[in-house]
């Protein structure tokens, strides 16, 4: 089995993103409701954001609701936000002992207040850190994301804030939730699903994919070097030759 100490330090994806999939599916292989599906998925959570920062990554971005899933039945809803001020308010303490930076990125209003109000305070009580970057993807939605940075691009357009002809690339990045981030280097998605989910379709533009057929709430140390290992093994050539990158 694969372990951190086969991670070449040299070659480390800044920004890795994941999308945690197949906890009803994990549950249901039990006979159990798919809300114990979640609540182990908390542990993998936990597992992979200490073995990133042990790694010394420096951004990693979990997809932990889409703004389709609030489409789920509201039992389960509700238990997933539940879970997630639970698990805030536990891991504050070992975030800040591992010098992890806090981040949500999604429509954050649209969540509970509970939510919320436990979102910022942690959110404000990490910003000091300067170690790894930790970004919620929460009711977040790709299409949601570009949509509202046009709405605020046009706006500042329409004010005289932004000339037409100075609309970049680099504006674009600036109006989006993830602002803060660089593109993402290695997305991960676990469950044996190979789609993207409405999940940071800019920022993956040049991203390397690994496609894993484990449930989420599996997924451990061994795994996770597997997936920079395969990174790690990749030419990336941004649309140059082979010959032009050495
Ligand atoms: C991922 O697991 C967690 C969330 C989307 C919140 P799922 O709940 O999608 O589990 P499956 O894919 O149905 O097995
Ligand atoms: C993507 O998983 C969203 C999260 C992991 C939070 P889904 O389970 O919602 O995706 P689909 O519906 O299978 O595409
Ligand atoms: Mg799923």
């Amino acid at each position: 089995m694969h372990t951190l100490d086969e991670v070449n330090k040299e070659k480390l994806p800044k920004h890795i993103a994941i999308i945690m999939d197949g906890n009803g599916r994990w549950a249901k292989q039990r006979g159990k409701l798919r809300v114990f599906g979640h609540e182990n998925g908390v542990e993998a959570v936990r597992n992979t954001v200490e073995n990133c920062a042990k790694l010394q990554i420096q951004c990693l971005t979990l997809y932990a609701f889409s703004t389709e899933n609030w489409n789920r039945p509201k039992v389960e809803v509700q238990t997933l936000m539940k879970l997630l001020v639970a698990s805030l308010r536990k891991e504050l303490e070992t975030l800040n002992k591992n010098n992890i930076k806090l981040k949500a990125i999604g429509k954050i209003d649209t969540l509970p207040q509970k939510a919320q109000k436990e979102l910022s305070e942690v959110i404000s009580k990490t910003s000091k850190n300067t170690g790894m970057i930790l970004t919620l993807a929460l009711s977040y939605g790709s299409r949601d994301e570009i949509k509202s940075a046009v709405k605020e691009i046009s706006i500042k357009v329409k004010n005289n804030i932004i000339s037409p002809e100075n609309i970049d690339e680099t504006v674009i990045n600036t109006h989006l939730y993830t602002h803060f981030l660089p593109d993402v280097d290695l997305l991960i998605r676990t469950s044996g699903e190979h789609r993207i989910s409405n999940f940071l379709l800019w920022q993956i533009a040049y991203a390397e994919l690994y496609f894993i057929d484990v449930f989420w709430p599996d997924f451990r140390e061994h795994h996770l070097v597997e997936a920079i290992l395969s990174y790690q093994n990749r030419e990336r050539r941004f649309g140059k030759t082979s010959e032009q990158l050495t």
